[in-house]
């Protein structure tokens, strides 16, 4: 008779014995068909290594870029070999639409913008969203930017009236505010560096403490004082950190439990927390007359409430939860991004930093003036800061790529794609086609914009930066609003150009950012 060792030893060994098949159809012959045949229709791309796929060969890749390429000069921006350095160099060697693997998951990469278009504008759910390392999962949860089908459809519907242009309005008044209250700090600095009249900055540590107090305001009706939003703020940053760590690691890694798997579940633990508990303070103050509040969470928690059950849209206590992380993470750094990039440009393009100051200062009138605030109406006649901002978007774009998962064997354009690809879009890459831009796609040209974004290049949907279709960001208008109120403010106070400490190296994980800082020098302007 066999003891419950042996029981358990037996059916260890027959679950593997099942499970062998499996895992050589998945991890050896599955790939080899794949790629013959993807091979038949001319598509090639980097060879599959058993588990680890492509990306042994990208991590070096990424790595030569870090290392082996010198800064660029600062009025270069063909960033891609320092920023994509392994789709740069994949494209070269394979061509315009290639294959490449993400452990033994197949992933096409394609510059073809007429087939990037049919996967972003599919609303048939043929292209959805479930493509995502599990680190990246916990920092986002269950929230609107990685749900998919009927779920999506929900939470979008409660989370779209917190951007609306009546709401753009209020906002507009918060990010002045929380704006002005920096620009005092800068000149502080300023008058403290007495007979110099300058102070140096780094605009990248300066944006992300604004964007971050902008967002808390505007979307959680907290303040920086808040200890719990702060705690909440902190632990969110350090989980993009480890997120963006474990991008490029073999997948095998992503379902350890290392340590750094286990740091991301610890600090989504303690963010549930303090979620929580801010969650139940802003009930407890729950007025009859106004309910939860207007903000992003005021609507989270109206479709979350008791009352609600049955009436409509419902959210349960982890969606409101995920939702929080993912606007959080969504909306703070992309827009800091979008700062730090058009500060950049304006200070080695200074012919466009007068000219767009010019436009403030006419435009705004004494809408530039201390504890004065903009307003919407305002923003709309500030066309040249508008283009300067788009063509940033097009140049740096904060997301450099984005990715989704075919959901049935598919034909893309021409190719036929198997059920399980991955489809890799790498939007600043696209931004710089010459042939749909133009040849002068690599160089800062914001009058490309004057007629209008569909105006730009050949193709109307050209600029990605946001993506389209119906997954397009619920954020663009106001992230738009808060960079045009920020830059016209500091434009209207400070001139500013590079300092000689900035190195030139753009880095992209998460999203794209200057590899030591972005030190700007100001000045205060007479006026
Ligand atoms: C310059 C700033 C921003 C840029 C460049 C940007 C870019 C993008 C891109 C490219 C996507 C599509 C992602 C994908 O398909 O995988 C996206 C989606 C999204 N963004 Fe933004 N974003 C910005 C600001 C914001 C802000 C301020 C918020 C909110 C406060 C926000 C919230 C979202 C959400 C919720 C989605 C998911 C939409 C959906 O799937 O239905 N974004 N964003």
């Amino acid at each position: 008779m066999m003891g419950p060792a042996g029981v358990a030893w037996a059916a260890l060994q027959l679950a593997l014995l099942l499970l062998l098949p499996l895992a050589l159809w998945h991890l050896v012959l599955r790939p080899r068909a794949v790629a013959r045949s993807f091979a038949r229709q001319g598509i090639r791309g980097p060879r599959y290594t058993f588990l680890a796929g492509s990306m042994p060969e990208a991590k070096r890749l990424v790595a030569a870029g870090r290392i082996g390429v010198p800064p660029l000069d600062a009025g270069c921006h063909d960033i891609i070999p320092l920023v994509l350095p392994q789709f740069h160099r994949w494209v070269a060697e394979y061509g315009k639409t290639f294959l490449f693997w993400i452990g033994p998951i197949p992933a096409i990469l394609s510059l073809d913008l007429e087939l990037i278009k049919q996967v972003l504008a599919d609303r048939t759910g043929l292209f959805p969203k479930d493509f995502m390392i599990p680190v990246l999962k916990i920092l986002f949860g269950n929230g609107v930017i990685l749900i998919n089908g009927d779920d999506w459809k929900r939470h979008r519907k409660v989370v779209l009236p917190a951007f609306n242009h009546d709401k753009l309005k209020s906002m507009t008044v918060v990010t002045s505010e929380v704006t002005d209250r920096m620009i005092q700090r800068w000149r502080n600095q300023i008058q403290q560096n007495g007979s110099h009249q300058t102070a140096e900055i780094d605009m990248n540590l300066a944006f992300c403490d604004l964007t971050e107090e902008i967002i808390g305001r505007v979307a959680f009706g907290t303040s920086q004082n808040h200890p719990e939003a702060r705690e909440v703020v902190i632990a969110m940053r350090e989980m993009q950190k480890l997120g963006t760590a474990a991008t490029m690691d073999p997948p095998i890694l992503w379902y350890l439990p290392t340590r750094r798997n286990l740091r991301v579940r610890h600090l989504d633990k303690l963010l549930k927390t303090k979620i929580m508990s801010i969650m139940q303070a802003r009930v407890a103050a729950r007025d009859a007359k106004c309910g939860y509040g207007d903000d992003l969470v005021g609507l989270l928690l109206e479709a979350w409430s008791p009352e609600q059950k049955g009436k409509g849209e419902t959210l349960t206590t982890q969606e409101v939860i995920d939702e929080w992380k993912t606007f959080f993470a969504a909306g703070q750094e992309t827009t800091a991004t979008l700062l730090v990039w058009a500060m950049f440009l304006l200070s080695v393009h200074p012919q466009w930093q007068d000219k767009v100051r010019e436009e403030v200062l006419q435009e705004c009138g004494s809408g530039g003036d201390d504890g004065e605030v903009f307003n919407v109406e305002v923003l709309g006649k500030l066309k040249l800061l508008h283009m300067v901002l788009l063509e940033t978007l097009r140049l740096y774009p904060p997301i450099e790529y984005i990715q989704r998962r075919a959901a049935t064997d598919v034909v893309l354009k021409d190719i036929s794609v198997p059920r399980g690809t991955v489809i890799s879009i790498p939007i600043g890459m696209l931004h710089r086609d010459k042939d749909v831009w133009g040849p002068d796609a690599d160089k800062f040209n914001p009058m490309r914009f004057q007629n209008g974004i569909s105006r730009a290049a050949k193709d109307p949907k050209a600029l990605l930066a946001f993506s389209l279709g119906p997954r397009a960001c619920t954020g663009q208008s106001f992230s738009i609003m808060e960079a045009q109120v920020v830059m016209a403010m500091i434009l209207s106070k400070f001139s500013f150009s590079l300092s000689p400490k900035y190195v030139h190296k753009p880095k992209y994980l998460l999203s794209l950012a200057p590899r030591s800082g972005m030190p700007l020098i100001l000045r205060n302007i007479d006026r």
